[in-house]
């Protein structure tokens, strides 16, 4: 199978495990019963992960790459970041969810982090400068864009961190065929992370996003 086809087919993987995974949220008490059954999912559908899952709840997904555990889930925000691979191929996604209602304060953070998402997405297609993409995202994050402690994106391919680099001062061009992962995002210490992130194939006049699932917020109870 070809890149393109192993991924679009990783990032429909994706979309499935979390949807069933969502419908079973009742049953779960913490992030690792979480992420067991989402792993599961994966592999149910034939694919590996590309990453080890993660699940991290409240103020958890202030750790980038946060190992679930144990402890109950909290009201609050909810992250999932994990992605298929196919074939060798890899895919990278997240979404966060609410646990409980959010105040007006989260809906606004929760907004912020997807309106500067789509900005970036809505720029791809290939000749694009990298650096301009990273740009895109900091003008959509605004005050926040400080807190991101990673880069707004990667490419993603054999390695779920592949070429090309997407940050501030990278200087590749996306070409046709390319596939990234776009993931702005807001994070506050002890308290939250909020984290969005497709994954798109690059084509010569636009894109095709192959992680297809809402970006609504998303109330869990
Ligand atoms: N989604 C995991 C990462 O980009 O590091
Ligand atoms: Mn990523």
């Amino acid at each position: 199978m070809d890149k393109a086809s192993a991924i679009r087919k990783a990032g429909k993987i994706n979309s499935e495990a979390l949807v069933e995974t969502i419908r079973r949220f009742r049953d779960f008490k913490t992030e690792k019963d979480i992420s067991g059954f989402l792993n599961k999912q994966i592999k149910k559908r034939k694919a590996k992960l590309a990453f080890p899952t993660i699940i991290a709840s409240g103020k958890n997904a202030f750790e980038l790459h946060h190992k679930p555990t144990r402890s109950k889930i909290k009201k609050g925000f909810l992250l999932f970041d994990f992605g298929a691979n196919v074939g060798g191929w890899c895919s990278d996604f997240s979404r966060t969810f609410f646990v409980g209602a959010p105040s007006k304060k989260e809906k606004q953070l929760y907004k912020i982090v997807r309106t500067a998402q789509e900005r970036c997405i809505r720029m791809l297609k290939s000749g694009i400068i990298t650096s301009n993409i990273d740009h895109a995202g900091v003008i959509g994050l605004g005050k926040y864009s400080p807190t991101l402690k990673h880069a707004i994106g990667h490419g993603v391919g054999r390695k779920v961190h592949d070429k090309p680099a997407i940050y501030s001062r990278a200087c590749d061009v996306l070409k046709a065929g390319d596939v990234i992962a776009i993931e702005p995002g807001i994070y506050i210490k002890n308290k939250l992370g909020i984290r969005i992130e497709d994954t798109v194939l690059i084509k010569k006049n636009g894109h095709e996003v192959l992680t297809k699932f809402p970006k609504k917020l998303i109330c869990l109870k």
